[in-house]
């Protein structure tokens, strides 16, 4: 059975101290109730200019909690202004970074061969990758949803070496469901989610160990049911991650059912 993940993505939100008192409460409530890392592990991903002092908020190289990073850039190093390497956020203590979300792929240009080259650095590099999947309305609508989340996954797992494959995790999130308060439906994305490890399991052996996180206006009141859907082994959560109740509910949910 895959691990269970809950990972919060702050996108652009919070001001550094917004931050670093979110990430304490995080830290602090996931102590006041029976939680287990190797149960459920647990992710925050803020700004990148607050990564340093969210890392130390909940406890440095030590954290029971992950430092994830919203995005990276594939080059090492070089002249790219704006960007950050994998290497960088490696060297302040990032466990896992998001590669292809949809904001990503729709505000930022990034495509498919870039989530490859992506995926595959931030692999290579020792980190693990949280690479998102999701389908429009429109391709929904049109009966492509499977084609478009099993070609974008496809790109990440271009990305995959070997053992790599260990430190690999995806995220189905359909982008009708982000941020619209329009969760999919537990058949909706059981079904995906049916499809998504079905693939990686004809990808390699073990391949069935890859948890799938379902992400898209995941709340505390609808957790209970994804969670316990067939296939979905947690969620990445935006909104509902922007306070530590309604995240730490969400965690307490998908413990419940695991
Ligand atoms: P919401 O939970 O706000 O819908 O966002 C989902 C998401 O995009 C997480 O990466």
């Amino acid at each position: 059975m895959p691990q269970r993940l809950v990972i919060g993505n702050w996108k652009l939100h919070l001001t550094a101290a917004e931050a670093v008192a979110l990430a304490s409460a995080v830290a602090e409530g996931l102590g006041g109730f029976e939680w287990d890392p190797a149960r459920v592990g647990v992710g925050i991903a803020p700004s990148y200019p607050f990564l340093v002092p969210v890392g130390q908020a909940i406890g440095g190289a030590d954290a029971r909690v992950d430092l994830v990073a919203q995005a990276c850039h594939p080059e090492p190093q070089g002249a790219f202004t704006g960007a950050v390497s994998v290497e960088q956020l490696a060297s302040v203590g990032v466990r896992r970074v998001i590669v292809g979300h949809s904001e990503r792929r729709r505000v930022f240009g990034v495509d498919d061969p870039q989530v490859t080259r992506t995926v595959n650095r931030v692999l290579g590099a020792g980190l693990s990758a949280v690479a998102c999947v999701g389908e429009t309305l429109a391709e929904r609508d049109s009966g492509r949803a499977r084609e478009v989340v099993l070609g974008q996954l496809d790109a990440v797992l271009e990305g995959v070496k070997g053992s790599a494959l260990g430190r690999l995790i995806v995220a189905y999130e359909p982008v009708w469901a982000i941020g619209t308060g329009q969760v999919a439906t537990p058949a909706q994305a059981g079904e995906v989610h049916g499809w998504i490890h079905e693939r990686l399991a004809s990808f390699d052996p073990n391949g069935s160990q890859v948890p799938v996180l379902y992400g898209g206006s995941v709340k505390p009141g609808n957790i209970a049911e994804l969670a316990s859907t067939p296939g979905i082994d947690g969620a990445l959560v935006g909104g509902a991650s922007l306070e530590a109740e309604s995240f730490l509910k969400i965690v307490q949910g998908v413990l419940k059912a695991s």
